[in-house]
């Protein structure tokens, strides 16, 4: 009898109602990856070595050329890339004869004029795959950089990438992509200044 009284015990017990850990609530939106600001030029007067300075002038400049808002449009392939995650361009498009796309698929078919938020397609007039001899993706910022200014290449005049780097609306939609993209850090005439600065101390780049 007692032994009877012990194995109901016993089950009942194994077999009591447990809680469940109680579900946490997840809030709704992710936290913003913060991204630090471009530093400005005024931020590197003490290095004292101009060399040692024109580096680190461009290393904070690569800051935005390596962005994903640049490499997308900079790739190895004839693929754009898309997103942070570089990710291939869906649907698939391909560079064509002019870096405006295939006769069939043209970039301009989906790329218009100025960002449409309402399907979140970025848009830009001048909207087109950089060259292939321009291709950024899987470079690091010195290999890059000795690509810019290698005459077998594009070749490009430190002026000239001054101008393109401060000026250029096409460079620039990289501070105002819309959608939910992060845009490049600081501002086109912050990295304008980083670049000009740059060229003011010899024009170095790291190895
Ligand atoms: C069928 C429509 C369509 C065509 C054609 C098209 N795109 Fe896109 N593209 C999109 C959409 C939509 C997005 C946004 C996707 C996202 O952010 O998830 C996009 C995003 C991009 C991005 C990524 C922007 C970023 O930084 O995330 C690049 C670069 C790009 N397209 C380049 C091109 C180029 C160059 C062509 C022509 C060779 C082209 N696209 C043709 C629809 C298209
Ligand atoms: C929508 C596509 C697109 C985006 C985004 C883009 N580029 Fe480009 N880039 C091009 C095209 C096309 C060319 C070649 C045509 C030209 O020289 O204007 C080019 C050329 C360049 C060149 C000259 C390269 C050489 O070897 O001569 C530089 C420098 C450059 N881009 C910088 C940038 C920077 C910096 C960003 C981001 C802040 C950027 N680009 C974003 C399409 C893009």
């Amino acid at each position: 009898m007692i032994l009877f009284a012990l194995i109901i015990l016993i089950v009942a017990i194994l077999l009591r109602p447990l809680t469940l850990p109680k579900p946490e609530a997840l809030s709704a939106a992710f936290a913003p990856v913060v991204v630090a600001p471009l530093k400005p030029v005024s931020a590197f007067n003490a290095i004292v070595d101009p060399a040692a300075r024109s580096v680190a002038l461009f290393q904070e400049a690569g800051r935005v050329i390596r962005h994903p808002r640049c490499m997308n449009c900079h790739p190895r392939t004839d693929r754009p890339t898309q997103t942070d995650a570089m990710r291939p361009h869906m649907p698939a498009v391909a560079r064509g004869p002019d870096g405006a796309g295939d006769p069939h698929l043209r970039c301009a078919t989906c790329h218009n004029d100025a960002n449409f938020t309402g399907r979140d397609v970025p848009g830009n007039p001048q909207w087109l795959l950089a060259l292939i001899e321009q291709a950024w993706q899987g470079r690091s910022l010195g290999e890059t950089c000795r690509q810019l200014f290698d005459p077998a290449r594009s070749y490009i005049t430190r002026a000239e990438l001054l101008e393109h780097m401060a000026n250029d609306a096409l460079v620039g939609w990289a501070w105002h992509p819309g959608g939910d993209r992060p845009p490049a850090p600081g501002t086109q005439a912050q990295f304008g200044a980083l670049i000009a600065a740059w060229r003011e101390t010899d024009a170095r780049w790291p190895a």
